[in-house]
């Protein structure tokens, strides 16, 4: 393990101190046993509750020391021998100006010999004095080997527990440990022996369960949403052509080793008129790959952490990575791009780090974008290779239109059959799905006011009385047709 090499390095140069930011701290501790095997210094620990303690296996027995603050940093600049002390929950009390003075002394050498202090927590931050004299070490996460022995660890208590072997399907659990990569070994742990224990076996049953306890761990910004209803293609009418792509390209989607000259699929971008089934498609994309889909609330970047956006975006494009595969969708995307200068270029910046993102990722992190208003989107956005594809939502056409009556009469346990769905095409001229779908609730409203069952009257009153954006809005939505027809694909 190259971290090992690091650490090994680290503590035979001497380095005076050490800051590793993890919750992990058994892995902590085995890490550096495997240090001292080599280099033979003595290994301690200092915990709030036991003090210091030895680690090593020549240890003398535990001999007495204090366990607060002062005293430990005094028997260990006393200490003759240099050693290596692991300080578990040492941060808090560096506040105090003695303690930081004393570790100041130890880390400098003063009087005292070349120890290695390891100040060990989930997070470290140091007072500036001590920033400077620390060296911060990332501890690797674990492997797929190792994530598979935890794995066999729990399999194997649960079947010491309840006397009776555990059923494994091998090639969900393959995809488990494979889905685990990027997770700490206690998360890891966790999350194997929930799916272990809620029923007694480990199976395809198990990933939605592991897709969505894995999001929850790394969704620390609280940008992404897990989207638990993807849709299927069957239930949006008359997008035929983002169909076929999605169904030419799933196989090389999920192919693990892809053949080297197809590029993988990285995004399409939907535009298209309010109401046409932009979100639908989305959802419907990433159930046609059969993968999670994930949201991210582009808008509230801005609003939420001042200061800290391009940030929470490396972290929150870092998570979905680890999700992978997965879909990331960006909903309404024009409103986290406002264009023109008036953020101090952050949102410059934002679009940049998301592009070349898009660009050089290697993680099977599939990107559907909508938007609703093309003059608000940056031009380098819609530059050819963004995108695989920009496809357009347009309003239904008459058949579709006949498809989007017929599913949300069905979908409300209405009979197609007794109603005139010509007639309710032709009242619907210029319609969006929304609309439609509006139309009828209304018109079902109507129909209980009145003390009866949703006739065909009924239903073209409602569809007469609505007055569609296309109508409201005709100039821009003639605008945004006429600006797609040359530079899109239309979606069906
Ligand atoms: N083509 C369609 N087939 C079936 N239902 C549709 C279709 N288009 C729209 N609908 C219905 O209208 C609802 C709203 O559509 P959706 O939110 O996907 O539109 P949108 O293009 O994302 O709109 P907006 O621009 O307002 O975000 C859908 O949930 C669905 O019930
Ligand atoms: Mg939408």
């Amino acid at each position: 393990m190259s971290e090992l090499d690091d650490l090994s390095t680290l503590v035979r140069a001497a380095t005076p101190l050490l800051v590793i930011e993890t919750i992990d701290e058994q892995r902590v501790i085995e890490c550096f046993r495997h240090v001292i095997a080599q280099a033979l210094h003595p290994l301690w620990r200092w915990t709030l509750t036991n003090g210091l303690e030895r680690l090593d296996f020549n240890a003398p027995s535990n001999p007495e020391v204090a366990s607060d603050a002062t005293s430990t940093l005094n028997a260990i600049r006393a200490e003759q021998e240099r050693s290596i002390y692991l300080l578990f929950d040492f941060q808090p009390l560096l506040q105090y100006a003695v303690t930081l003075r004393q570790m100041r002394d130890i880390v400098q050498r003063q009087r005292s010999a070349a120890h290695t202090l390891v100040l060990v927590g989930a997070k470290v931050e140091l007072p500036q004095e001590l920033e400077s004299l620390a060296t911060r070490v990332p501890l690797a996460l674990p492997d797929i080997k190792e994530l598979a022995g935890i794995m066999r660890g729990e399999a194997a208590a649960w079947q010491r527990e309840n006397n009776r072997k555990l059923e494994v399907d091998n090639e969900a659990a393959r995809i488990i440990v494979r889905n685990l990569v990027g997770l700490s070994a206690p998360d890891a742990r966790r999350i194997v022996r929930k799916l272990i224990y809620n029923d007694g076996a480990l199976n395809a049953n198990d990933l939605p369960e592991l897709m969505k306890a894995k999001f929850e761990l790394l969704n620390r910004s609280g940008l992404l949403h897990y989207e638990y209803a993807t849709a299927s293609f069957a239930d949006v009418a008359g997008v035929s052509q983002v169909r076929e792509w999605v169904q030419r390209r799933r196989a090389v989607f999920l192919d693990p080793s892809p053949n080297p000259a197809l590029d993988p699929p990285k995004g399409v971008l939907l535009l298209g008129v309010q109401g046409c089934g932009k979100s639908l498609v989305s959802k419907a994309i990433a159930g046609g790959f059969g993968v999670p889909l994930i949201r991210m609330d582009f808008g509230s970047l801005y609003d939420k952490y001042q200061g800290e956006t391009e940030k929470n975006l490396r972290e929150a494009l870092a998570s979905c990575e680890t999700l992978a595969p997965c879909v990331l969708w960006i909903d309404e995307i024009e409103k986290g791009l406002a264009s023109g200068g008036e953020d101090g270029g952050v949102s410059r910046r934002v679009l940049g780090y998301l592009l070349t993102w898009m660009a050089e990722r290697k993680a099977k992190v599939f990107v559907v974008a909508t938007a609703n208003a093309v003059h608000e989107l940056p031009a380098e956005l819609l530059r050819k290779g963004r995108f695989d594809e920009i496809f357009f939502v347009d309003l239904p056409k008459p058949e579709v239109r006949a498809a989007i009556f017929a599913m949300h009469l069905k979908r409300r346990k209405l009979d197609t059959n007794e109603f005139d769905l010509n007639a309710l095409v032709q009242a619907s001229e210029g319609f969006s799905g929304a609309e439609i779908e509006q139309s009828i609730v209304s018109a079902l409203y109507d129909a209980s006011g009145n003390g009866g069952a949703l006739d065909q009257a009924t239903l073209l009153h409602a569809l007469q009385t609505t007055k569609p954006l296309s109508v409201l809005m005709r100039e821009q939505v003639d605008a945004l047709r006429a600006w797609a027809q040359s530079r899109c694909v239309p979606a069906d």
